[in-house]
């Protein structure tokens, strides 16, 4: 036999026992986004390497170590998208969507890759849905985006989630608060683990998200980038955090909440579930106002977020009432070969008359088989064609929830499923 090739590290395949689950939760986030006025959209999964390293920016992780990038043949760096809002700007920017309207809400559901070390929840090529608003600088801009991010999640039925929020300020903020961390933390240089001390010269921000335990405790008594918010960005804060209050959502204020890529500036937040292990971030995003302008075009404020599919995926199987469902509504069961023909008429005449979902019998099996194969698959009906029934024009339609049956006719047989199939 020949050797056989496995799949990249880090890559997953979408089977068809879990693609459904995947269809209808990606159809809820689409019909979700239409409702609150957003416009999918749709760039292409590489881009000029620079777009990255310049948005995101040179220090950060996924610049630094996580892109996927080559020389292409005419000797120009390209690199596999590691997210889409520089995508996205990049987009807004060259097709002059500016022009066309002040704001414009768009979404994606795409594929991003990074280069990170595979675990539960984090894969190197994963999928992300995520809403970007650009036009608006107001407070109520971030509140729909919030918004947006947190019913999601409630729809779905997922509980337990802590969002949590932050403004890291306009740059003179942030500059101030920048000095002062670093003063603070210079007195602490050698405790703090390696990466932190590489950090402290180039990134000092980002050495709050460190997960080590030395740096957690050497940042407890660190000065906050709250106390050094200047009087607008403040301002501004309290608004979006008295709007989501009078929504009823629930926020916890997270001054070290600073977000792994540079182009953020005023609300970051993040929602975090307990419930996926270690990589608990289902999605995050923020405020990017100088991205539009730091990429080329007019100066445009925007605030976004993305979310990963998979983490949510790995919580709504986790759902006893997943979303998990079957691929046949009725399962027509053949007891010969001569009742062929008429399982497939029949299961043409209730697709297109109903638009419900029909499977015939393709593998001649036993009747008992059959009837395992629907229950397995959760069907709601199997009708029964079989050579007495072809002769009486007759077949029976079996309610596989309560086991009872009933002699229907061919002829009419689609009157016996309601809207809702309700068996008649
Ligand atoms: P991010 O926090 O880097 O933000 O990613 C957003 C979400 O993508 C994360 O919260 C996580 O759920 C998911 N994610 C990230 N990396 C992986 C991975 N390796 N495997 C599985 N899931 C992952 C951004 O990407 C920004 N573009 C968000 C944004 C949009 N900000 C403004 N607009």
């Amino acid at each position: 036999m020949a050797e056989q090739i496995r799949n990249i590290k880090g890559t997953k395949d979408l089977l068809p026992s879990e693609s459904r689950l995947w269809l209808e939760t990606e159809s809820i986030i689409h019909n979700f986004m239409s409702l609150h006025g957003y416009s999918l959209v749709r760039t292409p999964i590489f881009e000029k390497t620079e777009l990255f390293s310049r948005s995101i920016g040179q220090e950060t992780d996924i610049v630094n170590k996580e892109m996927y990038t080559w020389t292409d043949l005419d000797g120009s760096s390209l690199t596999l998208r590691p997210e889409l809002t520089a995508s996205v700007v990049r987009s807004y920017i060259q097709n002059h969507l500016g022009n066309q309207s002040p704001l414009q809400r768009m979404y994606y559901i795409d594929s991003s890759f990074r280069r990170e070390r595979p675990q539960k929840g984090r894969q190197r090529q994963f999928t992300q849905f995520g809403v970007e608003a650009i036009g608006s600088s107001t407070p109520e801009q971030d509140v729909e985006i919030i918004l947006i991010a947190s019913r999601i999640y409630q729809m779905l039925g997922i509980e337990d989630l802590e969002i949590n929020i932050n403004s890291i300020g306009s740059s003179d903020s942030r500059s101030k608060y920048s000095e002062a961390l670093v003063d603070f933390l210079r007195g602490h240089e050698k405790e703090l683990s390696d990466i932190s001390q590489t950090r402290l010269n180039k990134n000092p921000l980002r050495i709050l998200d460190s997960k080590s335990e030395k740096d957690i405790k050497i940042l407890e008594d660190a000065p906050l980038i709250s106390d050094y918010l200047n009087k607008d960005d403040s301002r501004n804060f309290d608004q979006i955090l008295t709007l989501l209050d009078d929504l009823g959502i629930t926020t916890i204020k997270n001054p070290k909440l600073v977000r792994g890529l540079d182009y953020y500036n005023g609300m970051t937040f993040e929602i975090l579930s307990n419930n996926i292990g270690a990589q608990s971030a289902l999605c995050g995003g923020g405020r990017y106002d100088k991205l539009v302008e730091y990429l080329g075009g007019k100066s445009t404020p925007a605030v976004g977020f993305a979310a990963g599919l998979e983490r949510l995926i790995l919580l709504l199987k986790e759902k006893e009432n997943s979303l998990i469902s079957n691929y046949a509504d009725i399962y027509i069961i053949s007891l010969d070969e001569k009742a062929i023909p008429y399982s497939f008429s029949i299961a043409d005449k209730l697709r297109n008359k109903l638009g419900i979902k029909v499977v015939c019998e393709t593998l001649r099996r036993s009747m008992k088989a059959q009837l395992r194969e629907a229950n397995k698959n959760n069907s709601k009906f199997t009708i029964i064609v079989g050579e007495d029934e072809i002769k009486s024009n007759k077949v029976i339609i079996k309610n596989m929830e309560d086991g009872n049956q009933i002699n229907a006719s061919i002829d009419d047989i689609e009157n016996h499923f309601g809207v809702d199939y309700e068996y008649k």
